[in-house]
């Protein structure tokens, strides 16, 4: 076992040149410790015992964006990021298209924690409030902010500043660190308290004017304003002492207009619950069937309050290929089957030129229940929150391991979140064969509404040939031949 002690926790520099030695060495991931300076550590480790550098035995190449990511994630404060980097690196030099594989489990880990440093840095170009803090002797004004970060972005997240407030002298205060411009040089000395930032200032009261007048109250939306404004960054901004009495002023205004168009309750619903056959409790779910059962019952979430009843998927136990929707419409809420409606006729005529046949696949959605908001006596649909998704995902998954698919399709984001407890961008999924840590393969393209929705019909044509070509993709994914015996009896399900 090798230890390399870097010397601070950010020491992306250490890393690099420490990972490029033992990797040109063929050290391997699993004889490394990695360790930080003062830091729990041996205290007389303060080199590494692997030796000095020696020449490199092989060359080491990494893809070109690796070397911005990992300095980005090395600011994450999961512990093992020094050893995930290295086995990443150490993969890299032989699994080339390794970045690429996006349901590699290293990789998701790579991804979402870079995603979640991007998420603090912008956090932290948004929520830094400057207050005013005296003048310089050279007549610059100086100014403080106190900011807490979730990472330790402070050496990443700052050179913004620099460029941004380059005229003025100015300090970002977090608990670990202190970053100073003062016109010339950006450097960072150990950190401070809420108690470094003088009190409230005459622009602050700027900052409230400011936000008061761009609140909209017919259009504020909760989840997705906690979400981009998160709380705990509310007590370090002067703005955010208005939030409680502009919402609650929104919420009269917005109570006035869903009771000027409220429509009947839902009365599907009630007719659905009686019909209800409740499989008993902690039953073994064996079959589809059973799941169903189960699942006609479900309150995991508060979706199945409003929606008639739970759709779960339809097609064939031992279907070898699954297609994932979003979630019921209105029309396959009432049916209780999915893609039934407008969506579920443009994806049939999809499949039929992809040369797919539906009645031998399972199709099913993410999320079981239909989420919608009344609009006079429409019922309009509304995407549902990442949180849905996931809740719900007990019983995507339960269905996958009941048909045991080779092949998923996803159609739309909201799918692929269902399929893989993460969120993707579209456009760097679409089009391509993943493979998942249990084998399945897994293509992702678009949701057959966002189809319905183009207003250009030449552009509308264009995406629904990609749209064919990815479902055809999707089919040559199916292993080519299949025992005779699963064929029969898979037709012997479907069609008797
Ligand atoms: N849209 C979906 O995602 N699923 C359906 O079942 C219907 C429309």
């Amino acid at each position: 076992m090798q230890t390399v002690v870097l010397a601070h926790e950010t020491d992306f520099d250490g890393w690099r040149a420490e990972a490029r030695r033992l990797c040109g060495q063929g050290v391997a991931p699993e004889m490394i410790s990695w360790q930080v300076e003062g830091k729990g550590g041996d205290l007389f480790a303060g080199v590494s015992e692997a030796g000095p550098a020696k020449g490199s035995v092989r060359e080491i190449s990494v893809p070109k964006s690796f070397p911005g990511i990992a300095r980005a994630v090395i600011c994450h404060r999961d512990e093992e990021r020094f050893d995930r980097l290295y086995r990443i690196l150490w993969r890299l030099q032989t699994e080339k298209n390794l970045i690429e594989r996006k349901a590699d489990p290293d990789i998701v880990w790579l991804r979402s924690r870079e995603k979640a440093i991007r998420r603090d840095v912008h956090k932290m170009h948004a929520f830094v409030r400057f207050r005013k803090a005296g003048d310089a002797p050279d007549g610059r004004e100086n100014f403080v902010s106190w900011f807490e970060p979730t990472h330790r972005i402070e050496e990443i997240g700052t050179p913004f500043f620099k460029r941004r407030f380059a005229n003025m002298n100015w300090a970002i205060v977090t608990p670990e660190k202190t970053a100073r411009w003062d016109g010339k040089t950006l450097s960072f000395g150990p950190g401070g308290s809420k108690r470094d930032v003088p009190p409230e200032d005459v622009m602050e009261e700027g900052w409230k004017t400011y936000f008061a007048s761009i609140f909209n109250p017919a259009r504020v939306k909760i989840s997705a304003m906690t979400s981009e404004m998160p709380k705990k960054y509310w007590k370090n901004l002067p703005e955010a002492e208005l939030i409680p009495e502009l919402l609650e002023q929104a919420e009269t205004r917005a109570r006035q207009m869903v009771e000027d168009s409220i429509t009947e309750a839902n009365r599907l619903a009630d007719v659905v619950a009686t019909r209800r056959e409740v499989l008993p409790q902690n039953a073994e779910i064996r079959s589809l069937e059973d799941l169903k059962s189960a699942a006609s019952n479900c309150v995991r979430c508060p979706l199945y309050c409003d929606a008639s009843q739970t759709v779960m998927g339809d097609g064939p136990s031992g279907a070898r290929l699954m297609i994932v929707g979003e979630q019921p419409g209105d029309q396959e809420d009432i049916a209780g089957r999915p893609f039934v409606g407008p969506a579920g006729q443009l994806l049939n005529e999809a499949l039929l030129k992809a040369g797919i046949d539906r009645r031998r696949t399972y199709v099913t959605n993410a999320v079981k229940h239909f989420k919608f908001m009344t609009r006079g006596k429409r019922r309009i649909h509304q995407s549902p929150t990442v949180r849905e998704i996931d809740v719900c995902g007990h019983w995507l998954s339960e269905e996958r391991r009941l048909v045991q698919p080779d092949v998923i399709i996803a159609l739309g984001a909201s799918a692929a979140r269902g399929i893989l407890g993460q969120s993707i961008t579209l456009k760097d999924w679409r089009g391509e064969i993943h493979e998942l840590v249990d084998g399945t393969k897994l293509v992702v393209t678009v949701h057959p509404s966002y189809l319905l929705r183009l207003p250009d019909a030449q552009r509308a044509e264009a995406e629904q040939r990609l749209f064919v070509s990815e479902l055809a993709l999707a089919a040559t994914a199916l292993k080519p031949v299949k025992p005779v015996e699963k064929l029969a009896h898979q037709a012997e399900l479907t069609f008797d």
